[in-house]
């Protein structure tokens, strides 16, 4: 399998390759593309990781070669947040940069599964997937909004709330990917249980731990190791899938029967990417009241990537 990371030399891309270093499977290729002029000195410092992955490293004027023969293309590159920003104040400067960077995909490996971390998420996917459209090549089947980095802070903090190894928990997380958007789906927790108000504490506390993580780094970006982990979690699953291993992760995809064209949910991966969309289940009151809240800002968020797509940016 060949692997492209792009935008592989910031905050998230440079941990997020390390760890693709150290964990793909035997014979993988790992493809680092950049526009910053330092790529191929990370990927000849990875390179001498002992590891029977190979990487190379692709600079500005090398899309195509990063790109080519790729079965996966993992996508954080962008701008992240500063302190006082939500992520679709990023809008402007990354809307371009997918849109770019599927344009090129398109055109070098119209088969590949296409991972996108870049924020807005619940605008750069939909971005991404008109792209792909446009040039005759999208299967929705293998496009995904990364949204697993809310998932395992759902993980951690049930965890610490009810005194649970983080590790035996696995939290549905549906919706979108910013603010009240997010919503992490408690009610549903085999064993556990929380009154209303330790629910919608959490809750927020989910909802607001990518800007906790801002404020603390002030000014310096946003998440980026644990990103880096959630990315490699999600990757590593849908590469088993398409060797045949399936499992269930929660992603943002393009959706039918749905009040959104994109939610996050639960999917099987497999063979040919989303195998299935699985029902996300019952839902409490006050997960069913959130969810309403949700549905206009994922419905207005959806729009504007598909219109800037449609605009031809
Ligand atoms: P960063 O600024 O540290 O790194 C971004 C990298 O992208 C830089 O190396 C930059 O040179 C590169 N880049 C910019 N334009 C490019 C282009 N056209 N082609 C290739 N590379 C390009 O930012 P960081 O912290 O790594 O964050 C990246 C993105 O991930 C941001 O948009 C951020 O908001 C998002 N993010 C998403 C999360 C999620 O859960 N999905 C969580 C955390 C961040």
């Amino acid at each position: 399998m060949k692997i492209a990371v792009l935008g592989a030399a910031g905050g998230i891309g440079q941990p997020l390759s390390l760890l693709l270093k150290n964990q793909l499977p035997a014979g993988s290729e790992l493809a680092l593309y950049d526009v910053n002029p330092v790529v191929p000195g990370v990927a000849a410092d990875l390179s001498h990781i002992p590891t029977p992955v190979k990487v190379t490293g692709h600079g500005k004027d090398a899309l195509g070669e990063a790109l080519s023969g790729a079965d996966i293309v993992v996508v954080p590159a962008g701008v992240p947040r500063k302190p006082g920003m939500t992520r679709d104040d990023l809008f402007n400067v990354n809307a371009g940069i997918v849109r770019d960077l599927a344009r090129a995909g398109a055109e070098a490996c119209p088969q590949v599964c296409w991972l996108i971390i870049t924020n807005p998420v619940n605008s750069t996917v939909p971005i991404a997937a008109e792209t792909l459209r446009q040039a005759g090549v999208y299967d929705r089947r293998k496009v995904f909004g990364v949204t697993t980095l809310d998932v395992i802070r759902a993980n951690t903090f049930v965890a610490e709330a009810k005194g649970l190894d983080p590790r035996d928990l696995d939290v549905r997380v549906i919706g979108g990917h910013s603010g009240n958007t997010i919503l992490p789906l408690l009610s549903q927790i085999p064993g556990v249980s929380f009154s209303d108000e330790e629910a919608r504490a959490l809750t927020a506390r989910i909802q607001n731990a990518g800007t906790e993580v801002v404020e603390a780094k002030a000014g310096a970006g946003s998440a980026t190791l644990s990103m880096a982990e959630a990315a490699l979690r999600f990757t590593l699953a849908v590469l088993r899938g398409l060797e045949g291993e399936e499992s269930v992760m929660c992603s943002y995809v393009q959706v039918d029967g749905m009040p959104t064209e994109f939610f996050a949910t639960p999917v099987r991966l497999g063979r040919g990417g989303v195998e299935e969309i699985l029902p996300y289940g019952e839902l409490s009151a006050l997960e069913r009241e959130l969810y309403e809240a949700m549905l206009p800002t994922l419905e207005a968020n959806i729009e504007k990537g598909l219109a800037f797509a449609r605009q031809g940016g």
